[in-house]
């Protein structure tokens, strides 16, 4: 089965993190991953921070002469801030230095700092938020970037796109070719497929710049070439709808989860919602009047395209602070600034692409098995066959 985990602090040394059960001998690309990290990096409205980090991928095990080999994957990325906060952050403590930690004793509404600061029983809210901040993001990212190359193997392709930045909408469906266009670009504004739609983004991204605000949005993750058959209807945990919607609402500000047309159908007739059945005798083949479900019937692909999106609420850290209390006095006082974005909704769609992928991953690794890519192929090819003589 394949398993994933990530450790690592905003400002610590790097981030690190492991996906173990990939089968041997799929073609693994250093330069791929580091393009998925770049993407991550994108979009108009990161601050400050983007400029300093480039992130790179270090691949320290799992995987030789750019082949997996079936060993767990191990992973470190850089953290470039870190020589800014090693004397503020060190892993040992040197007895009587003191004078450079940076205290978070306001806490940010929005944020983990007061709940994690009562919970870990922290007089501040300094380590909450270093490991609380969507920079742990960036090992999904990489990980997500191997579960894709995984994906690839079997034509399955996994991306997203914004159609929401603040109260301006993609008015339109965007076709899958738009969406890989959108992915091979190298300049990101804000991830959209429609220029004019874009171009209005913007102008509410620049508001939230003039005023002092920030601004949430929606991401759609598409995953095309999946076959039907993955997940299962028979227990809570099987759905695959399920354990997407965790996946997506995992995401740092992800508040809420639409699988297809969900929002639309819950405040339509049914007869205006479900996506018909029909068949090709000649190609001896079922297809759909449409895809409001979003690929997903009673928990189980069904062969269309997966359609996820990801509801943002705007950025919590503010340049005009909100209401907090200050811990050490418990005086009203106006909470912490931390340099931070204003809008994030591209990168947090390829974060969205990341967990989409390393749920499916999991969800093949499931259906078909295997050690070897090889092994895999076949026990794929084999269901392949039997659903095509069904
Ligand atoms: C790509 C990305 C970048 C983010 N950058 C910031 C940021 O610069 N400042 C900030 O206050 N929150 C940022 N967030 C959101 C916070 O990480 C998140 O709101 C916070 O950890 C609390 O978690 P919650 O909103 O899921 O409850 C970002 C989220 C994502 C997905």
């Amino acid at each position: 089965m394949l398993r994933f985990e990530t450790a690592g602090e905003s400002h610590g040394e790097c981030l690190a993190a492991t996906l173990t059960g990939l089968p041997a001998g799929i073609p693994v690309s250093s330069e791929y991953l580091d393009r998925q990290l770049w993407r991550r990096q994108q979009g108009y409205g990161r601050g400050g921070r983007m400029k300093i980090e480039t992130d790179r991928v270090h691949i320290i095990s799992g995987v030789r002469h750019s082949q997996t080999i079936g060993s767990p994957i191990a992973i470190l990325i850089e953290n470039k801030d870190w020589k800014n906060w090693s004397a503020t952050l060190p892993v040992d403590s040197k007895d009587g230095e003191t004078g450079k930690e940076k205290p978070v004793h306001r806490p940010r509404p929005g944020h983990a700092d007061l709940a994690g600061a009562i919970k870990y029983n922290f007089p501040e809210a300094r380590y909450v938020l270093e490991r609380a901040s969507a920079r742990e993001t960036t090992a999904r990212v990489a990980l997500g970037a191997l579960a894709k190359t995984f994906l690839r193997e079997f034509g399955i392709e996994v991306l997203s796109h914004v159609i929401r930045v603040g109260p301006v909408r993609l008015e339109r469906a965007a076709e899958w070719e738009e969406i890989v266009a959108l992915s091979e670009r190298d300049e990101v504004l804000l991830g959209c497929v429609d220029a004019e739609a874009e171009r209005r983004m913007k102008e509410a991204v620049d508001y939230a710049y003039r005023t002092g605000d920030t601004v949430g949005g929606v991401f759609e993750v598409v995953a095309h070439g999946v076959p039907a058959g993955l997940g299962s209807h028979i227990a809570w945990d099987t759905r695959l709808d399920g354990r997407l919607a965790q996946a997506i609402v995992s995401i740092q500000a992800v508040k809420g989860v639409e699988i297809g047309a969900a929002e639309e159908g819950s405040c339509s007739y049914g007869s205006a919602v479900q996506d018909t059945i029909h068949y090709d005798k000649p190609q001896r083949e079922f297809h759909r009047g449409s895809n409001r479900a979003g690929g997903l019937e009673g928990g189980i692909t069904n062969g269309q395209d997966i359609l996820v999106r990801g509801f943002l609420k705007p950025i919590s850290t503010l340049r005009r602070p909100l209401e907090s209390v200050d811990l050490p006095t418990r005086d009203p006082a106006l909470a912490a600034y931390e340099r931070s974005d204003v809008a994030v909704v591209p990168a947090a769609g390829v974060i969205g692409e990341a967990m989409v992928a390393l749920v499916l991953g999991q969800a093949l690794l499931e259906k078909f098995g295997g050690d070897s890519l090889g092994e895999t192929r076949r026990n794929y090819d084999g269901y392949i066959a039997q659903v095509k003589s069904y």
